[in-house]
């Protein structure tokens, strides 16, 4: 079966978040602006869930879903065969979403002022749950070396506070797209151990890993860690059913399973949406040949926006990614500074881009791409960026010039 990943799909007037709230939350509002924000892909589902889905929609009765396990089964034979590890069903929790999953793991077993370990910068959702729960974010700055992040449990030894009681660990890294390795993540497991700490192992993104790389799920690879580690996942990334919204917590640990279910119920949140799940499960039973095909072309999209960017933007950085359809940017290198790099990407080039400093300490002066899109509506922003930096690349700007051609500007150049 072939898929087209090319077909276009128009989103606006869908109340898609990415492209008719892309104004309020990116600031670009132009009307032929190029959504390439908050992490939904502009493709299709796969046919098999919009095949569930008709099906459900057309039967015209949508009565209480009856939570029968098949949606767990599901879950788990999906991680038995793309990953090699296969959770007990009975050991996943749904949940409405990986971030309300971490909000219910911090009610479930930490209190208001403790500290939850993030390795910064890190995917946005981790600071608002953390502080909307009233508990305290410790960024532990990642390292990046030659271009590629690592965890610093040195830097975390010396600076962990005795409140510390989680650690948050995003794996493939969001953003950075790292894919960690098997010593990296026993490392993290036996730190959490020495130090007490309960691992909550955020795999939403474990399924979007290119060529060369493999994903490692933390339980499976540090199993005598299992009862101090929590995973997270979802089918909602990696099939682009974001707004279906359900996920699976998985605890090995019977004592920590019970708490944690006692919070889930205490909230009202045992009794499960029908079309979440009908969609999800469809997506995990069947979707196997569809990732395979979104893969590649993806991989292609992510070499193409890392190259054309690194070269039409002098000083620019992609990071190399591993995992995801983030494409990770440093502009410290062009010698603009962050307004003026924000103001050529909103204004010039019309893309409602992710700012790097909302991923914390280490992202101020980044930029994140969603490049999960049809590969001509790439190219045209990549067009796009290469026209609203070109005086960087003809060397047209000399030092005190302001960044653009408005003589009201007053963004101050700190290059030659
Ligand atoms: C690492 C990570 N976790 C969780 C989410 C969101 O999960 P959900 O929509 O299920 O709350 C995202 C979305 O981008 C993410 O990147």
């Amino acid at each position: 079966m072939t898929f087209d990943f090319d077909e276009p799909v128009d989103r606006r007037g869908t109340h898609s978040s990415k492209w008719d709230g892309m104004e309020k939350r990116t600031g670009v509002g132009a009307p032929d602006a190029i959504a390439m924000w908050v992490a939904d892909m502009d493709f299709k589902a796969p046919p098999a869930v919009l095949e569930a889905v008709r099906e459900e929609a057309e039967r015209g009765v949508y009565g209480y879903y009856n939570a029968d396990g098949s949606w767990q089964e599901a879950m788990s034979g999906w991680l038995k065969r793309r990953h090699g590890y296969e959770p007990d069903p009975e050991h996943i929790i749904p949940v409405p979403g990986v971030v309300p999953g971490l909000g219910l793991i911090l009610q479930a077993f930490s209190e208001p002022d403790d500290e939850v370990v993030v390795f910064s910068p890190a995917y946005h959702g981790f600071n608002s749950i953390i502080t909307a729960n009233g508990r305290r974010i410790h960024n532990q700055p990642l390292i990046n070396e030659q271009g590629r992040y690592r965890m610093d449990f040195e830097g975390l030894a010396s600076s962990l506070s005795p409140r510390a009681r989680i650690v948050f660990f995003c794996s493939p890294h969001n953003p950075g797209g790292r894919v960690w390795t098997r010593e990296e993540i026993r490392e993290l497991a036996e730190f959490c151990e020495a130090n007490d700490l309960l691992l909550v192992s955020d795999e939403i993104h474990q399924d979007l890993v290119f060529t060369g790389n493999k994903h490692l799920v933390t339980e499976a690879v540090a199993p005598e860690f299992a009862h101090r580690i929590i995973t997270c996942t979802a089918a909602t990334k990696t099939f682009n059913l974001a707004g279906a919204h359900y996920g699976g917590v998985i605890i090995p640990d019977d004592a920590m399973r019970e708490k944690f279910r006692k919070v889930v119920n205490r909230s009202g949140l045992a009794s499960l949406p029908l079309f979440s799940m009908v969609l999800t499960e469809a997506a995990h039973r069947h979707g196997d040949a569809w990732l395979d095909a979104l893969l590649p072309y993806l991989e292609t999209n992510r070499d193409l926006l890392a190259e054309r960017i690194a070269k039409g933007i002098p000083g620019s950085r992609p990071m190399h990614l591993e995992a995801t359809y983030l494409g990770w940017v440093d502009f410290s290198g062009t010698g603009l500074d962050q307004e003026a790099v924000l103001d050529r990407i909103g204004n010039r080039a019309r893309i409602g881009a992710s700012t790097g400093a909302q991923f914390g300490p280490g992202g101020e002066s980044w930029v994140r791409f969603n490049f999960a899109t049809q590969r001509k509506l790439l190219v045209e922003a990549l067009d796009r960026l290469d026209e609203a930096f070109s005086d960087l690349a003809k060397g047209l700007i000399a030092e005190g010039n302001s960044c653009c051609s408005a003589e009201s500007c007053q963004v101050p150049l700190r290059f030659g």
